[in-house]
């Protein structure tokens, strides 16, 4: 049984990521923080994620280490923001706690400053802006386009989500303009991003290359957030069972698509 720990499980993910645990045969919810001044302290996860009592109470993010030494999970899932995650992370690689992140909107100081802990840890890690397997697929159909394609294109992204997104760009878009530009040999903000924030939009990417002559526009959207959530069952079981300590892995690992 692989005995993970959710942070944020009050937020649009973390109550997602709580019932699929609950579809799991091989998993079991063990512990569950929100932010420290969170309202819900105290409650149980289940009844609030909407699945019945677990036995699981949400604890405040500053007892994490004595929450994981209580519970002993084999993996702790990250959907919160930023500064927290990276908080989050440290203290599971003090704890000898695999993770795996999906929360996005990190600076390059944040994301290196997780990266150092995940190696002084020598634990196991998936971080991941995006657990979708379309979206994984998406990808490697942008870096073989713009393989195919060459310089002479244009390139622009659009990503369009909801309004309670924190960050913006997405940090799929970002994805996707790192592929460009290390394709073209690119900085990678010469790929244009456009974030349009409207209802409840799950999340919608286009990548466009174009001349005046010609088009074409490469599209995902996510219709639920369950594909998430289903992507991040892969990615616990994957870390658990072939995750290289002391190295971040992501999606194309987990899917076996990195090429
Ligand atoms: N990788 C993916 O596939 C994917 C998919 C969807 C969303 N996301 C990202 O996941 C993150 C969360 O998205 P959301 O829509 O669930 O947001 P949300 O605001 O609904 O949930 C975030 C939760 O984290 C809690 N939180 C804040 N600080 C915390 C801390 N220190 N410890 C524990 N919990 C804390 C908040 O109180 C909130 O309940 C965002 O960064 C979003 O971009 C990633």
């Amino acid at each position: 049984m692989i005995r993970v720990a959710v942070c944020g499980a009050c937020g649009r993910m973390g109550g997602l990521i709580v019932r699929q645990l609950m579809k799991q045969n091989d998993m079991k919810l063990v512990a569950a923080t929100d932010a420290p001044s969170t309202p819900s302290a105290g409650r149980d996860a289940g009844e609030l994620a909407g699945v019945g009592e677990l036995g699981v109470k949400i604890v405040g993010a500053d007892k994490l280490a004595e929450v994981l030494k209580k519970s002993k999970p084999d993996v702790l899932v990250d959907f919160t923001r930023a500064d927290a995650s990276v908080q989050n992370v440290k203290t599971a690689s003090e704890a000898g706690v695999s993770v795996v992140v999906g929360t996005t909107g990190f600076t390059a100081e944040q994301r290196a400053e997780m990266e150092g802990a995940i190696k002084r840890g020598d634990i196991r890690a998936i971080i991941s802006p995006n657990m979708s397997v379309g979206v994984n697929v998406f990808f490697n159909t942008v870096r073989e386009t713009a393989r195919m394609l060459g310089r002479d294109y244009v390139v622009e992204i659009v990503e369009r989500h909801h309004v309670h997104k924190r960050d913006a760009p997405s940090g799929t878009a970002r994805k996707a303009a790192q592929i460009i530009a290390k394709e073209f040999g690119w900085s990678e903000d010469k790929v244009k991003i456009k974030s349009i924030r409207e209802d409840e939009v799950v999340g919608e990417h286009t990548v466009i290359f174009f001349t005046p002559e010609e088009r074409v526009e490469i599209v995902h959207r996510a219709q639920s957030r369950e594909t998430f959530a289903a992507g991040a069952m892969k990615a616990i079981r994957y870390v658990v069972e072939k995750g290289k300590p002391g190295v971040v892995q992501d999606m194309q690992d987990v899917l076996g698509l990195r090429s």
